[in-house]
């Protein structure tokens, strides 16, 4: 018979997001930071390839990368709605962890598995995050998408992108429960 862990089981069941502008002080420091990012690195990944690595955003990295999306709405030539709302999360955000895809070369791992396992080290992130206590909201945006804001932002390469922000922070209001998938309809078996 398998072993359960019922209270895992019951977390991942009811676990939910918290919307990143309802977070609040305080945040994690770097003591209490680094058992998530442990945890976050402990996922599947074809090859042992590890291609992810983290980019810690503190208060003051925040306000620099507001400017940054301003700029690059400038740039793009985004509306002042647009602009303002890339450059939203950094405006607001106390901390967060940029969760960096790097594609390593590899003949036998396709890059997708690579995206794949960077979009499993966001949510590892977030659920350790919340399992820890504190809230957490998993945010792109058009900021993140951008090669620009990546490399003036980030110092990205060119082999690297922004695979998810997770904003971490003390919760100061419940969200109401979001309608969940009906698991008949998307479920099939062969
Ligand atoms: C790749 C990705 C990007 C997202 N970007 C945003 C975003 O920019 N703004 C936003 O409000 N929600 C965004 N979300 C949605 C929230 O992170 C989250 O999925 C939603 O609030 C429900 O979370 P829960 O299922 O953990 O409760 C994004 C989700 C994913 C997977």
């Amino acid at each position: 018979m398998p072993v359960a862990d019922p209270s895992a089981l019951a977390f991942l069941q009811n676990r939910r997001s918290r919307p990143a502008k309802t977070l609040g002080l305080p945040v994690p420091d770097a003591e209490a930071l680094r058992p998530l990012l442990t945890a976050a690195a402990r996922t599947p990944d074809h090859g042992k390839l590890e291609p992810w690595r983290f980019i810690v955003i503190d208060r003051a990295a925040m306000a620099r990368l507001a400017e940054v999306a301003e700029q690059r709405g400038a740039a793009l030539g985004l509306g002042p709605e647009d602009t303002a709302k890339g450059r939203g999360q950094f405006d607001q955000g106390n901390l967060a962890v940029a969760v960096i895809e790097v594609q390593k070369p590899s003949p036998k791992i396709p890059p997708l598995e690579q995206t794949y396992s960077a979009g499993a080290v966001c949510l590892a992130l977030l659920n350790a995050a919340l399992a820890a206590g504190w809230g957490a909201n998993w945010l792109s945006g058009w900021p993140s998408h951008d090669r620009g804001f990546m490399e003036k932002g980030f110092a990205l390469a060119p082999h690297e992108r922004i695979a998810g922000i997770i904003h971490i922070g003390t919760e100061t209001a419940a969200p109401p429960e979001r309608p969940r998938p009906d698991i008949d309809e998307i479920t099939t078996w062969l």
